[in-house]
C-alpha cells in the first residue's frame, strides 16, 4: 500500500495567558493541516518546550478530539517565556535565535505558528525578520489587536463578566450598596464597556477615558434621587483619575509587563472620602474567571475559522502573516502590520456614544 506524504511540518504554540477558543483553534488547525498534508507538532508551555525545559509531542487528529468545548491550552501557556526577554547582549539574542533555528531543524519544522497576544505576535514579528518563518493565530481576551476585528477569548469573557454584573446586580439592590466589580483588559476597555453595557452597568469606568471620581459620586447620587440606593459600577483594571496612573500589584520586568489590579479597591476609597457619601460599596475582582471555562460558541466559531486558515496558509506556505477577522471575512494581514497599532475603545466612537446615551456615566 502506498505511503502517504506528507512534505511539510509546522511546529505550533500557544504563548501568553490563556484564553477561551485556544483548543477550538488547535483543533482546526490540526484538522485542515492534516488534510492538506502538512505534519503538526507542538511545543509545550509556549516557547519552554522548543527552548528545551519541556516536551515537544506530535499533534495528530485523535490528539484533538473533544477539544471545542475545553477552556485552558491543552498545549499549555506560559507569560514567562518569551525568548527574547532578559538577554545580555546582541551575542545572547543570537545565541538563542541558534538554539531556536536548530531545535526547529531537528524536529523537521519549516515554520512557527504562534496562537498569541500582542506580546507573541511582537515575537513572531521579530523571529520572520530573521528568517524563522511565522504564522500568528489573535487570542487574548483583552481583545487589543488591532488588525482584527475579533480576537479569541474576548467573547468569553464578556460573557462572564455580564454573567457577574448579573448577579451583582440582585445582591446590590436587596442591600442597597453600591457594587464595583473590577475586571481584565489591561490598557483596554472593550471587557469592561462590552459587559458594562450587557449587565446594565450606571458606571463604566475604562483606561481610555480618565475618570473623574466626582462624576461617579453624582451618577450614584441621581439614582438614589430616584429611590434607587444601589449601583453597578464596572471598571477596567488599567483605569485611572484624570492625572493617575494604573494600579499595579506587581512592576514590570524584563520577561514580564506589570501586573495590573487594585483598581476597584481604589475606587472604593476615592468614593468613601467623599464628604457625605453614605452608601455601603463593596469590590469584587473577578480576576482570571474571564480566562477559565468553556468558550462561547461565537469563540469556538472564530478560533475555528482562524485556526483553519492558519493551516491553509501554512499549505500555500504564505507564511509571516497573521490570521485576521476583517468586516466579517477571515483573511490575514503581514505579522508586522498586526501589531502596528493596538485596538483601543475610542472615546468617541459608537461603543461609547451608545453608553452614554444610556446614560451609562464615563467618567470623563
Ligand atoms: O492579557 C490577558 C490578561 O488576562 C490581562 O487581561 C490581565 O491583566 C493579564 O492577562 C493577567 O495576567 P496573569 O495571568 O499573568 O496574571
Amino acid at each position: 500500500m502506498a505511503q502517504a506524504t506528507y512534505p511539510l511540518r509546522v511546529c505550533l504554540l500557544t504563548g501568553g495567558g490563556d484564553a477561551p477558543g485556544l483548543n477550538a483553534a488547535v483543533r482546526a488547525f490540526v484538522h485542515v493541516a492534516t488534510r492538506r498534508d502538512v505534519l503538526v507538532c507542538a511545543s509545550h508551555y509556549g516557547f519552554e518546550g522548543l527552548l528545551g525545559q519541556e516536551a515537544v509531542s506530535p499533534l495528530r487528529l485523535e490528539d484533538v478530539r473533544g477539544l471545542l468545548p475545553r477552556g485552558g491550552s491543552i498545549l499549555g501557556c506560559s507569560t514567562r517565556s518569551n525568548p527574547f526577554a532578559q538577554l545580555a547582549d546582541a551575542a545572547a539574542t543570537h545565541a538563542v535565535t541558534d538554539r531556536l533555528r536548530s531545535r526547529l531543524n531537528e524536529l523537521g519544522a519549516c515554520a512557527l505558528v504562534l496562537a498569541g497576544g500582542d506580546g507573541t505576535m511582537s515575537i513572531a514579528a521579530q523571529l520572520d525578520e530573521i528568517g524563522i518563518r511565522c504564522i500568528g493565530i489573535p487570542k487574548t481576551i483583552d481583545g487589543d489587536l488591532g488588525a482584527t476585528d475579533a480576537t479569541c477569548g474576548l467573547d468569553t469573557a464578556v460573557a462572564t463578566a455580564t454573567h457577574a454584573i448579573d448577579s451583582l446586580h440582585s445582591t446590590a439592590e436587596a442591600h442597597q450598596r453600591v457594587m464595583i466589580i473590577e475586571v481584565m483588559g489591561r490598557d483596554a476597555g472593550w471587557i469592561a464597556l462590552r459587559a458594562g453595557i450587557a449587565g446594565g452597568a450606571d458606571a463604566v469606568l475604562i483606561p481610555e477615558i480618565p475618570y473623574e471620581p466626582a462624576r461617579v459620586v453624582a451618577k450614584i447620587r441621581e439614582r438614589a434621587a430616584l429611590g434607587l440606593r444601589f449601583s453597578i459600577v464596572v471598571i477596567g483594571e488599567g483605569a485611572a483619575a484624570v492625572g493617575g496612573a494604573a494600579s499595579e500589584v506587581e512592576g514590570s520586568s524584563l520577561d514580564h509587563p506589570a501586573r495590573l489590579g487594585g483598581a476597584g479597591e481604589r475606587l472604593a476609597r476615592e468614593l468613601r472620602r467623599t464628604p457625605d457619601f453614605n452608601h455601603d460599596v463593596r469590590v469584587t475582582v473577578l480576576g482570571h474567571l474571564q480566562r477559565g471555562g468553556s468558550p462561547t460558541a461565537f469563540d469556538r466559531l472564530l478560533a475555528t475559522r482562524l485556526g483553519a486558515h492558519a493551516a491553509e496558509l501554512c499549505s500555500m506556505r504564505s507564511f509571516g502573516r497573521m490570521v485576521i477577522l476583517k468586516d466579517s471575512r477571515v483573511t490575514s494581514v503581514p505579522i508586522r502590520e498586526a501589531i502596528a497599532a493596538p485596538a483601543r475603545v475610542e472615546p468617541s466612537g459608537e461603543l461609547a456614544e451608545c453608553a452614554r446615551a444610556l446614560g451609562i456615566e464615563l467618567g470623563g
